[in-house]
């Protein structure tokens, strides 16, 4: 590898696979700490983004390669939702990332979002590596939390042994079929023909090391000509959300470039461009994730939460706090207004068109984040259920509504009424639904009230 002195940037890495493969506990392995457990029905439904610094990269990947040199300050890893309606999510996690895991379950094999996040892959030319999960559910495994993948795959039984090579062949045979050649990562002689397999257990942390390992000895010897730190700003809003304290933020991935507390900004509005001025300009603490649950927001100030900075550079997920990000979109790009920049011709650049089709008379819909929101309107799009418009911004007056309100009631209700294509309530009927991904399933929740009508009796 180059030891010149050029300055890099933390490699983006973008995690996705079909849902419950163990995305979300993969991390929360490398993290240490739970955001899986604490997810609604564990299903994850926003991209959180998590910044693991340098010091914890060391730390791991000397189990695998000790002459191994870290030459990138840290690695940004971004979650991605497996559910299919979420699509938009994947979407947007992968267009960001230098290199993307995709996680298959070695139980399972491949799934249908395992095939759709090849396609995505495939489509914006994303390197990846697959990390094959849950080895520890291999019978009589046994178990050494953190262990290089070698190390513990020798420590098994051979019949353990035998089991782990006959699934891993079927995997390999399945990614044959869909023209990919791949090799496990040790005996993977060309990582630019071949795409390495990472056997893991987001259990036990075996085979964690080799994935940080894998993850940084490709992108710091195949990519570091692309990761070499840019003066020019390249910066995604991720997510818009509700903060107690702090209103209206977006989060955003920070590519390259510096963003000053202070800095003029343009980016898109459902309503139009928005310019405002960044108040502040916030971090989590290290290692914590920048999805915050609503829960931990009712005891934790932000104060303490989150880490304030004057100014920041290059591959960083930060969450902004501005005046006027009410209407923000997700998935846009984020322009800072330079001393000689046209605000006019950067709103431009910034508007963007409505996808969604809306009627005179349908359900009005309600969720948590914008995320889930779009998941749910191209959900009922693709089920034909009309979904009610004066105008769009009426969704987002009850999104924000719901966002001051308790929208963690929707999860307490008993009756879940599943949508599918047979609908459940009248077309006419504008009502607000709860909106809950379960056990895999997108479930719209009971109705919560007619406008105009008061509320509903649960079961209605
Ligand atoms: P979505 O975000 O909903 O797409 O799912 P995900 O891919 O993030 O999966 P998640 O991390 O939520 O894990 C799903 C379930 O599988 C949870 O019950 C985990 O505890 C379990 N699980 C994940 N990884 C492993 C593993 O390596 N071994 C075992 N035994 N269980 C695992
Ligand atoms: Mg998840
Ligand atoms: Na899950």
């Amino acid at each position: 590898s180059s030891s010149s002195d050029v300055e890099l940037r933390s490699p983006v890495i973008c995690i996705m696979g079909h849902v419950d493969t163990g995305k979300t506990k993969l991390l929360d392995k490398i993290r240490k700490t739970n955001v899986q457990e604490g997810e609604a029905g564990g299903i994850t439904q926003q991209i959180g983004a998590t910044f693991f610094p340098d010091i914890a990269l060391q730390e791991q990947t000397k189990k695998v390669g000790t002459d191994f040199e870290l030459e990138v300050p840290g690695v940004l890893i971004i979650d991605t939702p497996g559910h299919e309606s979420f699509n938009n999510l994947r979407m947007r996690g992968s267009s960001l990332a230098d290199l993307a895991i995709l996680v298959i379950d070695i139980m399972h094999g491949l799934e249908p979002q395992t095939v759709e996040s090849l396609e995505l892959l495939k489509k914006r030319k994303c390197p990846f590596i697959i990390a094959l999960n849950k080895i520890d559910i291999l019978y009589e495994w046994n178990s050494k939390p953190y262990t290089s993948i070698q190390e513990a795959l020798e420590r098994q039984e051979q019949s353990v042994r035998d089991e782990f090579q006959t699934r891993f062949q079927n995997v390999v045979l399945q990614l044959n079929e869909r023209g990919l050649n791949c090799n496990l990562y040790w005996e993977n002689d060309d990582f630019r023909t071949a795409v390495s397999i990472v056997p893991t257990s987001a259990l036990t942390g075996e085979g964690v090391p080799d994935l940080l390992y894998m993850i940084l000895k490709l992108t710091q010897d195949l990519m570091a000509d692309k990761l070499e730190v840019q003066e020019e700003l390249e910066c995604t809003v991720i997510e818009v959300k509700n903060i107690e304290g702090l209103g209206t933020t977006v989060d955003v991935v920070l590519l390259n470039g510096t963003l000053r507390e202070g800095d003029q900004i343009v980016l898109a509005g459902l309503g139009g461009p928005i310019v405002t001025t960044i108040r502040a300009l916030l971090t989590p603490q290290p290692m914590k994730e920048m999805r915050v649950k609503r829960l931990c927001l009712m005891c934790v100030s932000p104060k303490n939460e989150y880490v304030t900075h004057k100014q920041i550079s290059t591959s960083m997920g930060i969450k902004i706090s501005a005046p006027g990000l009410e209407d923000a979109v997700a998935g846009t790009e984020l322009l800072v207004v330079g001393p000689d920049d046209d605000i006019e011709e950067l709103k431009e650049d910034e508007s963007i068109l409505n996808d969604f089709e809306k009627e005179p008379a349908g359900v009005y819909v309600k969720a948590s984040t914008l995320g889930s929101l779009e998941a749910l309107l191209s959900f009922l799009q693709d089920m034909k259920i009309p979904v009610f418009d004066d105008k769009f911004t009426k969704y987002m007056e009850k999104f924000r509504e719901s966002q001051k309100t308790e929208t963690r009631k929707v999860a307490v209700f008993p009756v879940v009424l599943q949508i599918d294509k047979q609908h459940i309530f009248r077309k006419q009927d504008p009502i607000i639904l709860g909106c809950q991904v379960v056990g895999g399933q997108l479930r719209v929740g009971t109705p919560l009230c007619i406008p105009d009508k008061g509320n509903l009796a649960i079961g209605h």
